[in-house]
């Protein structure tokens, strides 16, 4: 797992001792002695970039407690473990009960340490999910629940901020799975009509002898089994937003129609004598490129103006790989808790792979993929072997990953520096005599895959090797699969 953490402390010893503590499990540290300084960082509108704090109950200036009343009074929500001196039953339970997810007794150990951050983020990263979940059932989803590590998609995003607030329309263009749904419902959400309906439509899907019906509504007898007079979907979505999906699928006669609902305001329903006004904001959404079934003559050039005043293009998921760790990652605890399953994290080598292949079904494909591979595992972690068809996809046995597509967009984080390396690396052994180059190499190798998360590339450029060497080199030395933490990646001087 990785992300920033914020140690604070008013021990100079204390604080050296987390800080390197955090490296080495791979994350992210910023360290401050004081509590005012933190509060201060938490109170930026991005929470200063901070995904958890290690807190120091007793300091001089605002000590632990007075932090976490600081936060829960601004309504800053960020996870806190708690480090207390004395581990009394009373301290920690005011503390709980301050709102820290959870507390370590100093001097904490790595052990300790690692356990007590990943579960916090990881409680984290769920409660997310699950407001997420929650919020799209009801129409609430923000533009703030799409996350993204991409410039390109955060660029888009900016994009959909901006149209929300106005009720310009929207045309969403991107591969099938992107997020154009999410987007849309986004869109809603952020806009003057998120308490108003939102009605989508897969234009797509409705039978060309209904689209028309569907859309405008049609009056009881106006053909044959109209039963019933029917509102239709613009009707529904008057006062909010109506999202039309795949709308290029649209037929030439409901193109014709829908031109005109767009330019009066009015619909007239099929059989209907008088024209109804509707109020509705319009987010279109496309797979395909909507100016080239214009320049086909199968969608209407003026329609195609009318809708696409402003549109979005959502960039498909190999053009945002540092989305994919994160995405797995989301995608992991969500399944983990809905399955039951005790499956926490996903080995370097899977997450390399998954890093590697195109996804041509985006974000869908891959919320899919891990789905399977939460259902098929056998252990708590997500091996190679959980993602077979990703694997063969990719033309490599389930057992080692070789890279198949173009360079990633660039890694999630920039690493962090890898400073213990030759510092800590034992040229000897205890007998005095030189250790074999292999071992070596192993220890190396090993403490690059821990601290460079499995990021393929980045070992490999750090290694100053070709990728095919690496790959070559962890299938000699049997390091495929190895976990981010696990016993045989510790730190060289833990191994030597
Ligand atoms: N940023 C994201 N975070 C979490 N889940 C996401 C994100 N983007 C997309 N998804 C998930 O991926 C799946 C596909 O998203 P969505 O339905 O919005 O794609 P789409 O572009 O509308 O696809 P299609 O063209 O096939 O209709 C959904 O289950 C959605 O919840
Ligand atoms: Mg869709």
């Amino acid at each position: 797992m990785s992300g920033t953490l914020l140690i604070v402390d008013d021990d100079a010893v204390q604080r050296r001792l987390l800080e390197a503590m955090a490296r080495r499990f791979g994350y992210e540290p910023i360290v401050m002695d004081g509590g005012e300084q933190a509060v201060e960082l938490l109170s930026q509108p991005d929470r200063g970039g901070v995904d958890l704090m290690l807190l120091d109950l007793v300091m001089p200036d605002l000590d632990g407690f007075a932090v976490l009343e600081r936060l829960k009074k601004a309504g800053i929500d960020v996870p806190v473990v708690v480090q207390t001196a004395n581990g009394s039953i009373d301290t920690i339970i005011s503390a709980m009960r301050a709102g820290a997810a959870d507390f370590v007794v100093k001097p904490v150990g790595p052990e300790r340490f690692q356990v007590s951050v990943r579960n916090a983020l990881r409680a984290r990263e769920l409660e997310g999910e699950v407001r997420r979940i929650g919020k799209r059932q009801s129409n609430r989803l923000s533009f703030d629940d799409i996350q993204t590590r991409s410039e390109t998609m955060q660029a888009a995003l900016h994009l959909g901020r901006r149209a929300a607030s106005s009720n310009i329309p929207v045309l969403l263009e991107g591969e099938t799975g992107t997020g154009k749904d999410v987007f849309a419902r986004a869109i809603h959400a952020s806009s003057e009509r998120a308490g108003k309906p939102f009605v989508a439509v897969n234009c797509g899907a409705i039978p060309a002898n209904l689209v028309e019906s569907v859309l405008f509504g049609h009056e009881r007898g106006a053909f044959t089994g109209a039963t019933e007079k029917h509102a239709g979907k613009f009707v529904e979505a008057h006062g909010g937003t109506l999202f039309l999906d795949e709308v290029g699928d649209l037929p030439p006669e409901a193109q014709v129609k829908l031109l005109r609902v767009l330019q009066d305001g009015e619909v007239d329903p099929v059989g209907g004598k008088k024209a109804v006004r509707v109020d509705i904001r319009v987010v279109s959404a496309t797979n395909q490129s909507l100016i080239d079934k214009v320049k086909q003559g199968s969608f209407r050039e003026d329609l195609y103006y009318r809708l696409g005043v402003f549109p979005v293009g959502i960039p498909p998921l190999r053009q945002r790989a540092s989305d994919i760790r994160m995405l797995a990652r989301l995608f992991l605890a969500r399944f983990a808790a809905e399955e039951g399953r005790p499956v926490r994290s996903i080995a370097p080598a899977a997450l390399a792979l998954l890093e590697n292949y195109p996804w041509p079904g985006n974000v869908r494909q891959l919320e899919n993929a891990v789905f399977r591979a939460v259902v098929l595992a056998e252990n708590s972690e997500l091996t190679t072997a959980e993602f077979p068809q990703i694997a063969s996809a990719l033309g490599v046995s389930s057992e080692l990953t070789m890279p198949a597509v173009p360079e990633p967009e660039k890694p999630a984080q920039p690493p962090v520096p890898a400073k213990n390396i030759v510092r800590g690396l034992a040229l000897t052994k205890p007998d005095g005599h030189v250790r074999p180059l292999e071992e070596i190499e192993r220890d190396v190798i090993s403490h690059a895959l821990n601290h460079y998360e499995g990021q393929m590339t980045e070992i490999a450029r750090r290694l100053g090797i070709g990728r095919s060497t690496l790959y070559r080199k962890l299938s000699d030395l049997n390091l495929t699969d190895t976990p981010c933490g696990a016993p045989d990646t510790t730190p060289p001087e833990a191994a030597a």
